[in-house]
């Protein structure tokens, strides 16, 4: 099949990028690299040993995503290219709604031009909200607490109501719960451009002493230890549930939502200890009030993506600290070298 990726330069993009070549697909990646290196495009290239088409643009150039789209004919695409920091979004609203929905908006129409009616979408768990229930469901109530996840809930509503105007028309919208980790080889990892907002890569850069301490957001949750707990999956795990969905869109029509989870949570201090067992590395950290807008706890009801993909997590918490260390300590300053 013929896949073309926006976005995928960046994290989940470039380890989806690299399953999908392993799958012997045609591939084109669209990307602005805003918040991606192209580097990663060269240490795929390097781990695969497979050709792809990159082409550098940014998803609200119209012109541009549709020439890239009706020139390459992809079967399906994959639309990673966003903006995802929910505190930005919160202090800019119009650059999310622009990028986020006006770009999707841009890409839909390019795909029309070229004649393209799959698409695999990174949507999130923030489109759930404050949880009334877990296991979060595919059913949950919908809800967005701020701006970033506003641009997840229109997009879905969006590709709901675009595929319905088209009887051959596929849309998976993938509801990622926590990615973390890297690829086995160290080569690839999560390289954010400034302070991480996420809870892993700071951990992961106080270990290697880029950081001084963790600031752990609030000790007085419900939970077991009073800290937040959230569902982590790992990304090489997250990739292959972006190749099953490909496969998925190839053969299915209409817009299904699904989550991507392991099922199971784990609190913050969970984390800091399995960083600390995998590194063997001390993660100094102290207790401070709760971050605005966090809930106590998220996991994932991820019995959908396994009925409809035949996908389930694999890998656990102890190898998405093992791996997000060894690309870490092996690039202490991300792709910048
Ligand atoms: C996890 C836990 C924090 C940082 C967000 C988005 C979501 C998705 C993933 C894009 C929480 C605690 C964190 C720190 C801490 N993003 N924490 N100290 O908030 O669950 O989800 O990122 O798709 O859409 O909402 O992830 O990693 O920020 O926080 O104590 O320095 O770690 O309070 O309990 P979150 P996170």
């Amino acid at each position: 099949m013929r896949v073309f990726l926006t976005g995928g330069a960046g994290y989940i993009g470039s380890h989806t990028l690299l399953e999908v070549l392993s799958e012997a697909h045609e591939v084109c990646v669209y990307d602005d690299f805003s918040n991606s290196a192209p580097e990663a495009l060269a240490r795929v290239e390097q781990l695969t040993n497979r050709k792809f088409l990159a082409v550098t643009g940014n998803i609200l150039d119209q012109m541009l995503v549709a020439k890239a789209l009706v020139e390459f004919q992809p079967d399906v695409v994959v639309h990673f290219a966003g903006k995802k920091a929910v505190g930005e979004s919160v202090a800019k609203p119009l650059m999310y709604y622009e990028n986020n929905v006006v770009g999707t908006l841009s890409l839909l129409r390019g795909m029309e031009a070229a004649g393209c009616r799959r698409i695999v979408f990174s949507s999130s768990a923030t489109v759930y909200g404050n949880p009334q229930y877990l296991p979060l469901d595919e059913n949950h109530p919908l809800s967005a607490t701020n701006p970033y996840g506003q641009t997840k809930l229109m997009v879905e509503h969006i590709l709901r109501d675009w595929c319905a105007t088209q009887l051959d028309a596929s849309a998976v919208l993938l509801r990622y719960f926590n990615p973390v980790g890297a690829h086995d080889s160290g080569k690839i990892g999560e390289d954010p451009h400034d302070i991480p907002n996420n809870l892993m890569p700071f951990v992961s850069q106080v270990a290697v002493g880029r950081r001084k301490k963790l600031q752990v957001f609030g000790g007085d949750y419900n939970t077991s230890d009073g800290t937040g707990v959230r569902d982590y999956i790992h990304v090489v795990d997250l990739a292959k549930a972006h190749a099953a969905a490909i496969s998925f869109a190839e053969t299915h029509t209409g817009c299904e939502a699904i989550n991507v989870g392991t099922g199971q949570g784990a609190s913050v201090l969970d984390v800091v200890a399995a960083f600390e067992a995998a590194s063997g590395r001390s993660v100094p950290n102290e207790m401070v009030e709760r971050r605005p807008g966090d809930v106590a706890a998220c996991y994932a009801d991820a019995s959908k993506a396994q009925n409809l993909l035949g996908w389930q997590a694999t890998r656990d918490l102890a190898d998405m600290c093992k791996t997000a260390w060894k690309w870490q300590s092996q690039n202490p300053n991300g792709y910048q070298g």
